[in-house]
């Protein structure tokens, strides 16, 4: 069995998931016969390093990142630390041979992300991208659908991730609001909605974009705030700088036509990650909120037509990982551990049928990309 050494930087929600995940792997996806052993955790509050080191069994810890890289024995560094800290990070992991799995969006800016895939281009270790939606095991039945011609010719794609997380006019300032830190929703959250896109319906050719920001200013958090917990409206105020809110519409390089869309700042929708994708023959619907189930429509021109609800179950790809019975249900955490167990794939067995990488970043980055320049100059862009 392959063993290899993990070691985690950033140990805020997506640290401990990664964490998470890497330590399912030997009960949940035997069939690699890889053993990861977390070897050093990173983070700038010591005492949450601390913490994580016992809850996740981390060898050791350190509140200087560079540590982990260096460690001869870490394999895979986690880059799980805030967006404008990644570039500076994957440089040095480059520069110390190690393999990389970075958080979306792999860098502050889509500049930062088609950066650092030209680092890469030609590196002989391999890199992933935390694009984890892609492994709902209904979003891989339906991007086999898609692939083997039940929805005939693609038409249409109406994707969007409209989350919660920033409705709140109190919720507390932080690196996600700030400009000089990366963009808002865009990078944040229509980067997973753009990924979903060409992961279904291939390369986007032609964008028409929108940015917009609704909560003008936000209240200054204490040290160590989670981004989900809330300040006063005596609390002194800082300017929001990003965006919002964000739109394009696009023409795939198929001919379909689509709309994606993302917000941070509605009520309402709370992780409404979902994609409606329309073709000659048939419909697939998706929506993370429910994500156990999908809806697919078949035309039939002697039948009854309509929607046909899907449960999750182990017929579809991964389910069978978490449990044996049709329609119980996996979870958000689930998808970090098979995306864990398709990177640990690519590195110990040369699997790389799963594989999602910084080449992947860099074509959401370059649709990114696009929509600034439309929002900015008011025209179509074509890439
Ligand atoms: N794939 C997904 O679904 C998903 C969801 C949320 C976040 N993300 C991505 O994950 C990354 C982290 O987001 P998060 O929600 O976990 O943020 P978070 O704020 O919860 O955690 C980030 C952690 O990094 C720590 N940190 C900051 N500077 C550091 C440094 N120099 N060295 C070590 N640690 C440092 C912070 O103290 C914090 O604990 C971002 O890139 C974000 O875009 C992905």
């Amino acid at each position: 069995m392959k063993e290899l050494g993990i070691g985690v930087i950033g140990m805020g929600w997506m640290g401990e998931a990664h964490s998470n995940a890497y330590n399912s792997i030997q009960a949940k996806f035997s069939q690699i016969n890889v053993k990861p052993n977390l070897i050093i955790c990173s983070e700038i509050i010591e005492e949450r390093a601390k913490a994580a080191k016992e809850r996740f069994g981390f060898e050791k810890y350190t509140t200087d990142w560079k540590k982990v890289v260096e460690d001869p024995a870490v394999d895979i560094v986690d880059i799980t630390a805030p967006n404008s800290l990644h570039l500076e990070m994957i440089k040095y992991c480059i520069k110390h041979k190690k393999h990389i799995n970075c958080e979306k969006p792999v860098g502050a800016f889509p500049d930062d992300t088609i950066k650092a895939y030209e680092l890469v281009k030609d590196y002989e270790k391999e890199t992933f991208v935390g694009y984890n939606y892609r492994w709902s095991p209904l979003v891989q039945e339906a991007k086999k659908l898609i692939e083997e011609g039940t929805l005939g010719e693609l038409r249409h794609f109406r994707g969007r991730f409209f989350s919660c997380y920033a409705a709140d006019e109190l919720g507390f300032y932080s690196w996600r609001f700030e400009k000089e830190n990366g963009h808002g929703a865009l990078t944040d959250i229509m980067s997973h909605a753009v990924d979903m896109a060409i992961n279904l319906m291939g390369e986007v050719k032609e964008v028409q974009g929108v940015m917009d920001t609704f909560i003008k200013e936000r209240p200054i958090a204490p040290a160590g705030a989670s981004h989900y917990a809330k300040g006063s409206k005596d609390d002194e105020m800082k300017a929001v700088t990003n965006d919002d809110y964000v739109n394009a519409i696009v023409k795939f390089k198929n001919g379909a036509r689509g709309y994606i869309d993302s917000s941070r700042a509605f009520y309402g929708p709370t992780s409404e990650m979902t994609f409606e994708v329309h073709g000659s023959k048939g419909s697939i619907k998706w929506n993370f909120e429910e994500m156990n189930t999908m809806h697919l429509y078949t035309h039939d021109e002697n039948g009854k037509n309509g929607y046909k609800k899907i449960y999750s179950s182990p017929e579809y790809s991964n389910h069978g990982n978490f449990n044996p019975s049709d329609g119980s249900g996996l979870g958000y955490e689930d998808l970090k551990a098979i995306e864990v167990s398709n990177f640990l794939n690519v590195i110990a067995n040369k699997d790389n049928s799963k594989k999602v990488n910084f080449e992947d970043a860099k074509n959401v980055a370059l649709v990114l990309n696009a929509i600034i320049e439309s929002n900015e100059n008011k025209t179509v862009v074509n890439l």
